[in-house]
């Protein structure tokens, strides 16, 4: 949808989410889709006004810069990094290993023979090619699956199947090669309720961390990726504060990587209620994250509910198959919504301290 372009910016300048941010030491940022980036200006402003960090939802993946085995494609990538740079904006990358998004040749052509060198050599192309021009990396993604039934808790992936734990050791160690300037992240999900499968894959997830801290594994950062939900029946708190307060011991930065609400839960179709709900989850969240000392960065997972993956992809497992989720911060004609100012507000209430 297109608005009318003084509409789209009712909060520029010394009202965007960016300013709110860096006035307490943060990054705030969006999930960028690359094909809006070229074809939608209002889009493309919005990015440029609200945000200091931007990260490439789909473009720096194994299945957008892999076209053939022999074959890299820089071009969305770089369509990312050249419109921040003439920003100002910081570029995270996403991300150099991860079970989904591998190119459709990946299976029938990767061994456990090559598996090793296809990895460096795509870690060394990708992240020298990039090199100084990253915020930083999310080197390994989602490794995390204890109900895959392994000891360790880690999950059966392809490159688990192929070069054993050892990938990921292999994966910091490579990006640290490639690019000593960008911060190495280990990016996860599922961290964050205090649940029992919650509780145990932050259990998995710091126990990695620690292993790889002890084999002296280059990482500087984890990401929690923070798919949160309006109406859960569980809580938010100790569980996730704790959690913190471990990877805060162990020296690594904390980065909220691809925050957003799933509303199919609320049982209401009324917008403004959904819409309250939705902002009062993300205020309830980051009143929990951002007293955190080590958190750095909140980026949320989209700019606008037109384009939330969320509302992407099959419908059979949603309670709300046809009404679509109002999870981000702007609506489809990127009017700034309550979730936006409930963010906004929680940059400020930072540091007040007031929670
Ligand atoms: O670009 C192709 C298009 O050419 C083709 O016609 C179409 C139909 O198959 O697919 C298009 O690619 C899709 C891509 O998104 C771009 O829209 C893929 O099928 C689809 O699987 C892909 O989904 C992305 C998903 O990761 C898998 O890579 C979502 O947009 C993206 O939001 C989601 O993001 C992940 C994070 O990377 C990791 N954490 C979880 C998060 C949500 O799943």
């Amino acid at each position: 949808a297109q608005t009318p372009p003084e509409a789209a910016f009712a909060i520029p300048g010394s009202g965007s989410l960016r300013e709110h941010a860096r006035a307490h030491g943060l990054l705030a940022g969006a999930a960028v889709n690359i094909q809006l980036l070229a074809s939608d200006q209002i889009y493309a402003r919005v990015l440029a006004e609200q945000y200091n960090i931007l990260v490439a939802e789909n473009a720096m993946k194994w299945s957008a810069l892999r076209p053939a085995a022999d074959k890299y494609a820089f071009e969305q990538g770089d369509a990312l990094v050249s419109f921040a740079e003439s920003h100002q904006i910081k570029v995270r990358g996403h991300n150099f290993v991860w079970h989904e998004a591998l190119p459709d040749w990946f299976s029938a052509t990767v061994t456990k023979d090559n598996a090793k060198q296809f990895l460096v050599d795509h870690i060394m192309a990708v992240g020298g090619h990039y090199k100084g021009k990253i915020h930083s990396w999310d080197v390994v993604n989602e490794a995390v699956l204890p109900k895959d039934g392994r000891p360790d808790g880690l999950r059966k992936s392809p490159w688990m199947e192929l070069l054993g734990p050892d990938y990921i050791d292999t994966a910091f160690r490579t990006a640290r090669q490639a690019d000593p300037h960008a911060l190495l992240t280990y990016n996860e999900y599922g961290v964050e309720y205090d649940n029992d499968e919650d509780a145990e894959r932050r259990a998995v997830t710091l126990q990695l961390l620690r292993r790889m801290k002890s084999a002296n594994v280059p990482i500087d950062a984890v990401g929690i990726q923070s798919h949160i939900k309006a109406g859960s029946p569980f809580t938010i708190g100790r569980g996730l504060q704790d959690y913190m307060a471990s990877l805060r011991q162990m020296g690594l930065k904390i980065l909220v990587t691809e925050l957003d609400v799933n509303e199919d839960d609320l049982p209401y179709d009324d917008v403004a209620q959904r819409d309250h709900a939705i902002a009062e989850t993300y205020r309830n969240y980051l009143s929990i994250v951002l007293a955190e000392p080590s958190v750095t960065a909140v980026l949320t997972w989209g700019v606008s509910d037109s384009h939330t993956w969320l509302n992407s992809g099959p419908t059979h497992h949603k309670k709300q198959p046809d009404r679509p989720q109002r999870a981000l911060l702007f609506d489809d004609a990127y009017q700034p919504k309550e979730a936006f100012f409930a963010i906004r507000d929680s940059f400020d209430n930072r540091k007040s301290g007031r929670l």
